[in-house]
């Protein structure tokens, strides 16, 4: 197992070099591709972005005439047979390649994207000896350098991490597409103490969002959410609006529980009382989750300001009985 699993490296290094050179070398489309979404030289060598050339076998027959067997190429999941088994093909060809690292640096997987709008837009290799996606985060290995203020951002894409990367935001790992899973959560632990969740604002990005931040607070990480209204991720935002923007944004992350009142709000018109009553019975309901007391008085007095209902009845509300605050007394309630 541990000979097989240094050949896959190998592999992986090699086919690294191979995407690599073929973009930036030949300058190809590949490459404009990349400086099309605003990368410079010196982020797509760090990253060591690559192009897969537009061809069935080229990366193939080259790992081939290096020596490698068809039989390690095969684990490796770069090549697929052939329908009719006569030969092989390379699984990725006319994408921009993103080389996937684990932790220490090592090459063991790949992401490959479209050129334009064919699907599906994102290729991934698939899990093999040395590359399962759940124990892993893109980027890890280069921000773990950079955990300011026990503080790592996780975002969705791999363009997302290059992009704050580039534009000097460093603490950025991307989850690999993949739902959030609890060996990354501990990952993360390992590495930091605290989580910025910025995911994509669409309602696929809102729904990981939630997920995630769960698992993410059951390793015991403080969790905080940047959600975006001006751009779809952080990618886009950071180039529409710029790197201090985007900073100041970052300091006005929210709470899980600010997070998830937000997104209930979007479903009531406060200006009408029903929903207004809806709104903040529903509300309730969530605030019931704190347990520190500073916390929440500070919603309650939020919420009442919000909808003009009194604080008395929505502590009593989240109560399940009569709330006063000058009465309040934590053991008593819970
Ligand atoms: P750009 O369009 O290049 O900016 O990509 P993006 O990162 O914004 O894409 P998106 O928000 O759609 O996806 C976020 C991440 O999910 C990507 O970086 C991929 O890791 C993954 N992903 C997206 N689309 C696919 C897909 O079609 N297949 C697979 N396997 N993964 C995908
Ligand atoms: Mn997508
Ligand atoms: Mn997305
Ligand atoms: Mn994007
Ligand atoms: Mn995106």
């Amino acid at each position: 197992i541990i000979n097989k699993k240094q050949k896959l490296y190998e592999i992986h290094l090699d086919s690294a070099r191979y995407f690599f050179n073929a973009l930036f070398q030949n300058k190809n489309k590949g490459y404009e591709y990349f400086k099309r979404r605003g990368l410079n030289d010196k982020t797509i060598k760090y990253f060591g972005l690559g192009y897969a050339y537009d061809n069935w076998d080229n990366l193939t027959k080259y790992l081939l005439s290096k020596g490698y067997k068809e039989s390690e190429l095969m684990e490796s999941g770069l090549i697929l047979e052939k329908k009719n088994k006569n030969g092989y093909i390379d699984r990725f060809r006319d994408r921009i390649i993103f080389p996937i690292f684990d932790v220490r640096g090592k090459v063991i997987g790949f992401g490959g994207r479209v050129l334009g709008d064919l699907i599906p837009k994102y290729l991934n290799s698939p899990e093999t000896l040395i590359f399962n996606k759940r124990y892993n985060l893109y980027g890890l290995n280069f921000a773990k350098k950079y955990i300011q203020d026990e503080t790592l951002i996780i975002v969705e894409g791999y363009m997302d991490v290059i992009s704050l990367f580039q534009f000097g935001i460093k603490n950025v790992v991307a989850s690999l597409g993949t739902a959030l899973t609890k060996e990354q959560g501990k990952l993360i632990k390992r590495y930091a103490n605290k989580v910025i969740m910025a995911y994509d604002s669409d309602e696929a990005g809102t729904k990981a969002t939630l997920k995630g931040m769960n698992i993410l607070k059951e390793v015991g990480l403080d969790v905080k959410i940047l959600k975006f209204d001006e751009a779809k991720d952080p990618d886009e935002y950071i180039r529409k609006k710029g790197v201090n923007l985007f900073k100041k944004y970052l300091n006005q992350s929210v709470s899980l529980v600010q997070f998830k009142i937000d997104i209930l709000k979007k479903d009531y018109n406060l200006d009408n009382a029903q929903e207004k009553v809806d709104f903040t019975k529903k509300v309730s309901k969530i605030l019931k989750e704190i347990k520190s007391p500073i916390e929440l008085e500070h919603y309650i007095k939020k919420i009442s300001k919000e909808t003009g209902i009194s604080v008395n009845a929505i502590g009593s509300e989240v109560y399940g009985k009569y709330y006063n605050p000058r009465q309040f007394n934590q053991n008593e309630t819970r």
